[in-house]
């Protein structure tokens, strides 16, 4: 980040002129600089949603929604998602450069010896409902983690925590899930690869051996890749606001994970497969699906479209979309949902509203179809979000934390409420002023 050669902008207020100086991005990208600007005009911004608003400098992730780009410390998401692994990913994430050979075995080593959950966790998710989504499960069970290791905070101790996390996240994602099944849980096997080790403690039962398809979980892998960060998203950036408080990393993570269950967010992954699943029910319905998805007076959301970075197709869509019928036809899973989105992603391009406001399918569009074909139920869709943008919120946090220009976020507004007014209980309390 460097300042554009000496750029800045003007404001003038009042009858003042004040230069704010303008920063620019290793992509060109420019920002005002304004960190200066209340002290300087007492004047401060109001960007609802943050849509035109920095809210730090960042090496992690590159996206150009413009073009459709998206880039992981500088490697295209196409290329990282064909040809590297989800633990290479979040080691690049974390640390910057791709690992060499003896730091990923070293990696994977440590994942692999930290994966099993304390024995007491078990109490834990008895003592929740059975019918629970796995959201709030795992939210809380992340959380719950800072009383297992509530040492004080070192370096040594984050790294400990990093490694912990994205150990025992598919544990935690797996046993919410036996725990709705009332199934024993199935530990993991430090012999098998990560995303192998997920699938069987998913779907094996004590009863019979699990043979793994190494194509699903290969597929798995890449989707793990393909969500594993997204610069300043609304869960990213809550961990970095909960962050910036010097909470700690487990406590940060879960609050990234409630953010990311919300139906705008990563929530919407699943809501496309009902909204697809209730198309195929109601044969046709995609056109009234579509037109209420228009009509300023209704709420309905074409889930799985739309992005707020976005106005290109999102290339993890696209990816996503070829990889569904590889799956689909290995697993000789119905098409049948696919086939509708495909249809439906057709109409949709070609339909002026969409065209006029640039809402192409999101990362959540073509996710869940996978998903479903694998046998994963559609509550656990958001929880496989979320084991992939593990390491992405951990990569933020650490960036926010070792940022020279660090501080607790802290914004402003616009009050907008009462002026002074006297105390006038409507309920005969003591009034203002009266001896107590
Ligand atoms: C993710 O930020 C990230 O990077 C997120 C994410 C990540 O990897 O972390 O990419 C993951 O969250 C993907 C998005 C998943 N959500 C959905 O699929 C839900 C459906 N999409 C939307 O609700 C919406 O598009 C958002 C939330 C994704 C973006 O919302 P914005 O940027 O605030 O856009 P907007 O609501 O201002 O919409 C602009 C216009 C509006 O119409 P007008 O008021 O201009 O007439 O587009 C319309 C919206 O009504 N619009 C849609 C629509 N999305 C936007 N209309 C119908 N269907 C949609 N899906």
């Amino acid at each position: 980040m460097t300042t554009a050669g000496g750029d800045s902008v003007t404001l003038r207020f009042r009858g003042e002129e004040h230069a704010f100086p303008l920063v620019e991005g290793t992509e060109g990208e420019l920002a005002i600089d304004i960190k200066d600007l209340r002290s300087r005009t007492g004047l401060i911004t109001l960007d609802p949603g943050f849509a035109n608003t920095g809210s730090c400098n960042s090496a992690i992730t590159f996206i150009d929604g413009e073009k459709g780009i998206l880039r992981y410390r500088g490697y295209p998401i196409d290329v990282l998602a064909r040809h590297s692994s989800f633990l290479e990913v979040a080691w690049l994430l974390i640390h910057g450069e791709l690992p060499s050979r003896d730091e990923l075995d070293g990696f994977i080593d440590r994942v692999t010896h930290h994966t099993m959950l304390h024995q007491d966790f078990g109490r834990f998710f008895s003592a929740l409902p059975k019918a629970a989504h796995p959201m709030p499960v795992c939210a809380a069970a992340v959380g719950a983690l800072a009383t297992f290791y509530q040492e004080p905070e070192s370096e040594q101790k984050v790294q400990e925590s990093i490694v912990r996390l994205i150990a025992k996240m598919p544990t935690i994602a797996a046993y919410s899930y036996k725990h709705s099944l009332g199934q024993p849980n199935m530990f993991p096997r430090n012999h098998l690869d990560y995303s192998s080790n997920f699938l069987r403690m998913m779907f094996a039962t004590p009863c019979a051996e699990y043979e793994i398809d190494p194509v699903v979980a290969k597929t798995l892998d890449m989707l793990l890749v393909l969500h594993a960060d997204h610069e300043q998203n609304c869960s990213t950036s809550t961990v970095r606001m909960v962050g910036s408080s010097k909470a700690n990393l487990f406590a940060s993570i879960s609050s990234g994970i409630s953010a990311l269950w919300g139906s705008l967010h990563g929530g919407a992954n699943q809501k496309v497969i009902v909204m697809l699943e209730q198309i195929a029910a109601e044969d046709g319905s995609a056109d009234r699906f579509l037109q209420r998805a228009k009509d300023k007076d209704d709420t309905t959301r074409l889930m799985g479209f739309g992005h707020r970075v976005y106005k290109n197709y999102d290339p993890r869509a696209a990816i996503l979309k070829e990889a569904c019928s590889e799956v689909i036809s290995r697993l000789g899973a119905s098409s049948e949902l696919l086939e509708i989105a495909m249809r439906l992603e057709e109409i949709v391009l070609a339909d002026e509203y969409f065209i006029e406001r640039r809402l192409y399918p999101n990362v959540d569009f073509y996710s869940g179809v996978i998903y479903k074909a694998i046998g994963f139920p559609v509550d656990m869709f958001t929880v496989l979000f979320a084991m992939g943008r593990l390491p992405g919120w951990i990569a933020q946090w650490l960036e926010m934390r070792r940022d020279p220009a660090f501080r607790i976020g802290r914004p402003r507004q616009v009050y907008t409420g009462a002026t002074e007014r006297g105390y006038d209980s409507k309920v005969g309390l003591r009034s203002a002023g009266a001896q107590v």
